[in-house]
């Protein structure tokens, strides 16, 4: 197939455009470059610049068997302060999105959701069927753009698929984690193993977990990648389906910096710090519907060796390489 990866030179975008290239389509990135980096575009793959809002019409013109939607903003604490960059920059732009796509009868999409739509659990592993109750802006206008595609699909057959991820991490090569703002546990702890952070901040020990540090589901990047290779294969006219992405158990935060510290050898002093404001102590996946569905099977399950391709990509980039 022929399709546009919007936001391909991002972190989750880049692996997922090297892995549709793997499987034999043809892919177009689509990036405004406002968090991406041009060289995280793989070889062969032609990267537009540009913003969504001023391009689409025209880039979808050319004719697209779908799209990828990657592109968006994704920090949960700037989506607080700043909410209209979010329901600007992520619903607004995924409308426009859609009836670009509706206009030039680009039939397939996939979507990068997130377990933020979920906010806290009543129940742990989360299934699809749980209650949507984000805690913050950035689940909110996520899972207002999945109710905005399920309305699109029923009343105009686009195929769609909306994927939310749980914690995503890990490397693929030359693709990987690099935000100029990080917030995210791994690449913070790594930041510490290779010199460029003093410490780590743990925040919070006294969630109701078996050390006091919060429980997140860590799902390999190429994994959720080759979940999107699936996705945009099944994906159905007329059908919006929706799939939570995790390995289905959870590590603590404190587990995770010891994981780091086998890993890289080094010390990485990690202190307690207070709770940060929003963060639920447990979030697990059910995947068992993307299992099925979708025929999907994480493969890379291991924590040490999630932490081992994220540590090699830190240390390429530290090298300069
Ligand atoms: N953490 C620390 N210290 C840090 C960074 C993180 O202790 O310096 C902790 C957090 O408090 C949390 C865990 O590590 O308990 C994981 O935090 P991340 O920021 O790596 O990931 P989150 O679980 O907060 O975020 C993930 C996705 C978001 C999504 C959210 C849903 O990355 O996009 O799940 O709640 F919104």
């Amino acid at each position: 197939m022929k399709l546009l990866v919007t936001g391909g030179a991002g972190y989750v975008g880049s692996v997922c455009a090297a892995r549709l290239v793997e499987a034999g389509h043809e892919v177009v990135v689509l990036d405004d470059l406002s968090t991406g980096h041009a060289d995280a575009v793989p070889d062969g793959v032609r990267l537009i610049e540009g913003d969504i809002n001023d391009v689409i019409g025209e880039v979808l013109a050319e004719g697209f068997d779908g799209v990828l939607h990657f592109a968006a903003k994704s920090l949960v604490g700037e989506s607080m302060q700043d909410p209209a960059k979010y329901w600007h920059g992520n619903v607004g732009t995924a409308l426009t999105l859609l009836d670009a796509m509706l206009e030039h009868g680009t039939p397939r999409l996939v979507f990068s959701s997130t377990a933020a739509c979920y906010g806290e659990p009543d129940e742990v592993p989360i299934p699809e069927t749980a209650p949507t109750r984000p805690t913050n802006t950035y689940g909110a206008t996520k899972l207002a753009i999945d109710h905005a595609i399920t309305g699109y699909a029923a009343a105009h057959g686009l195929a769609a698929v909306s994927l939310r991820y749980f914690n995503v991490a890990g490397a693929y090569g030359r693709f990987g984690e690099r935000h100029a703002t990080e917030t995210h546990l791994i690449p913070i702890v790594l930041q510490v193993a290779s010199g460029t952070r003093e410490k780590v901040a743990m925040y919070g020990d006294d969630y109701p977990t078996e050390d006091g540090t919060c429980v997140r589901d860590y799902i390999h990047v190429v994994d959720l990648a080759d979940a999107h290779v699936k996705a945009i294969g099944a994906a159905t006219a007329g059908e919006h389906r929706i799939y939570n992405l995790g390995n289905g158990f959870g590590f603590t935060v404190k587990q995770v910096v010891e994981a780091c510290r086998e890993v890289t050898g080094h010390e990485i002093p990690a202190d307690v710090a207070p709770r940060r404001a929003g963060d639920p102590a447990v979030l697990v996946a059910s995947s068992e519907k993307a299992r099925t569905e979708l025929g999907w099977k994480p493969e890379r399950v291991d924590l040490a060796g999630i932490v081992r391709d994220a540590w090699e990509f830190t240390r390429s980039r530290s090298q300069g390489a």
